[in-house]
């Protein structure tokens, strides 16, 4: 994306209304953050049983034993209202992904609430290298524990190219630690090729690689301790003949 064009969709991004900007884990403050909250785009892709996805994240639960060291990020939004909502410092560091850090325009800023959360913005696009040089600053030797990305509108800004979105989806998936959960919505368009893939996933590397995939659409990976260094794409020529297919 062009730095032109990055600040035009920022600025769109700066006039939606503040729920779809800073979306809650489960609750919010009003009945409508729950509407547009992280568990309700996701808790389709939760393990069977498993009714919410702050208790199914919960430190205590799926990923036990990093409390106090766990790390999270969002890609595609300033994070602030999600990680607010997990167990006070069961996260290290945790930190949003957005074009730009609007939090001092928001009717209540919560940068001292994030400062005191260790909770950071750090601005870039996803599609750009040097956000991952910015990244990988920001993580030090730490690996990252939780993945969201549900960036919404933000998806039309992302070409619906699968090349493009495997490219960074793999960027994300090598952040991941052993256990490591990634919370991923779909670009409207791709749906078949991760369907696809979510079959290759589930024949060749079901011991190592948990994928859950809705119609929402949307998916949820686990990546098992064991599981492949880099993750795993279908063949160029399985894209072509699906993205024909159309
Ligand atoms: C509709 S908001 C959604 C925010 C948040 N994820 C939520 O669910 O409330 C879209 C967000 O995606 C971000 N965004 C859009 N395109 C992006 C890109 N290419 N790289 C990084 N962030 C992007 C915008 O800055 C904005 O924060």
């Amino acid at each position: 994306m062009r730095l032109a064009d990055q600040k035009e969709h920022a600025e769109r991004y700066s006039a939606l209304p503040y729920v779809l900007k800073n979306s809650a884990l489960e609750k919010g403050m009003h009945f409508w953050d729950r509407w547009a909250s992280f568990n309700t785009a996701f808790r389709r892709v939760l393990p069977e049983g498993e009714k919410s996805l702050r208790a199914y994240i919960d430190i205590e639960k799926t990923l036990s034993d990093r409390s106090g060291k766990a790390v999270g990020l969002e890609f595609g939004g300033i994070g602030s209202a999600v990680f607010a909502e997990f167990t006070p410092h069961c996260f290290k560091k945790t930190a949003g992904i957005a074009l730009s850090d609007i939090r001092n325009r928001m009717r209540s800023d919560p940068t001292m609430q994030d400062d005191e959360r260790n909770h950071s913005v750090i601005e870039g696009n996803i599609f750009s290298e040097e956000l991952y040089d910015d990244i990988a600053d920001w993580l030090g030797k730490d690996k990252v524990d939780l993945i969201f990305e549900k960036m919404i509108l933000g998806t039309k800004t992302v070409p619906i190219e699968p090349y493009a979105v495997g490219k960074v989806l793999s960027k994300w998936y090598a952040m991941l630690s052993d256990n490591g959960l990634m919370f991923v919505e779909i670009p409207s368009g791709l749906e078949p090729v991760f369907r696809e893939w979510k079959t290759m996933i589930d024949t060749q590397y079901k011991d190592t690689i948990e994928v859950q995939y809705s119609e929402y659409p949307a998916f949820r990976l686990r990546k098992l301790p064991g599981a492949p260094a880099e993750m795993p794409l279908l063949p160029a020529r399985s894209v072509r003949a699906i993205s024909k297919q159309k």
